[in-house]
């Protein structure tokens, strides 16, 4: 398996988040931020949702505009076609997984969030990981699978191979989003979606 470059959790964590033993206490250390510009711009902060106890955690990049107006990640049509990915091909319930992204505010014009946001909010993300304890990270697309695995490889070399995430094991695929302007591209997301299925049926 190949190994995520990551940094020590605790170089990355404040003491409050350290102290943080549930996703109420994360989303209150979160608080009304204003760690970076985005807060400006933002309606919500999207924080997650989901099973606390999920097996399967999904993370995509920052919230968009239905996002952000509506406090969920994914759920417009990028949303939508996960949905159906968790529903229709993994035979699971959207509310049984949890759903989260790198960003937790909609940057503008939805432009690709920047090194100092990405440094801001990226604890959080990792407070949540470290919470929740999945069996499995599904990191969707370029943004979400080059942040966790602390690497510039293009999408199309990362997905399809299993990464060591902190100790979890995370799978890079292809970003919904990119789906819905390259339909022929879904065979390769299942591809990547039936090695998940496997490991979750996997004992222990
Ligand atoms: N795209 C993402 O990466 N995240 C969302 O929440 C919605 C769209």
């Amino acid at each position: 398996m190949r190994k995520a470059e990551t940094l020590p959790a605790e170089l990355l964590l404040s003491p409050s988040l350290q102290q943080a033993t549930t996703l109420d206490d994360v989303r209150r250390d979160i608080g009304d931020c204003q760690r970076c510009k985005l807060a400006g711009g933002r309606t919500n902060i999207v924080f997650g949702v989901g099973n606390p106890n999920a097996q399967l955690m999904f993370v995509g990049e920052g919230p968009g505009r239905d996002e952000d107006l509506k406090a969920e990640p994914f759920v417009g049509r990028a949303g939508q076609l996960l949905t159906e990915i968790i529903t229709k091909g993994m035979k699971m319930r959207r509310e049984d997984v949890y759903i989260a992204n790198v960003i937790k505010c909609r940057p503008p014009e939805n432009r690709n969030p920047e090194p100092d946001e990405i440094s801001a909010c990226q604890p959080f993300l990792l407070r949540q990981i470290e919470i929740i304890r999945p069996k499995v990270i599904v990191a969707l697309g370029t943004f979400a699978a080059q942040t966790l695995l602390g690497q510039r490889t293009p999408i199309s070399r990362l997905r399809g191979h299993w990464y060591d995430y902190r100790g979890t094991k995370l799978m890079p695929t292809l970003h919904p989003a990119y789906l819905l302007r390259n339909p022929a591209d879904k065979r390769l997301v299942w591809e990547d979606i039936k090695m998940v299925l496997r490991e979750l049926e996997s004992p222990a």
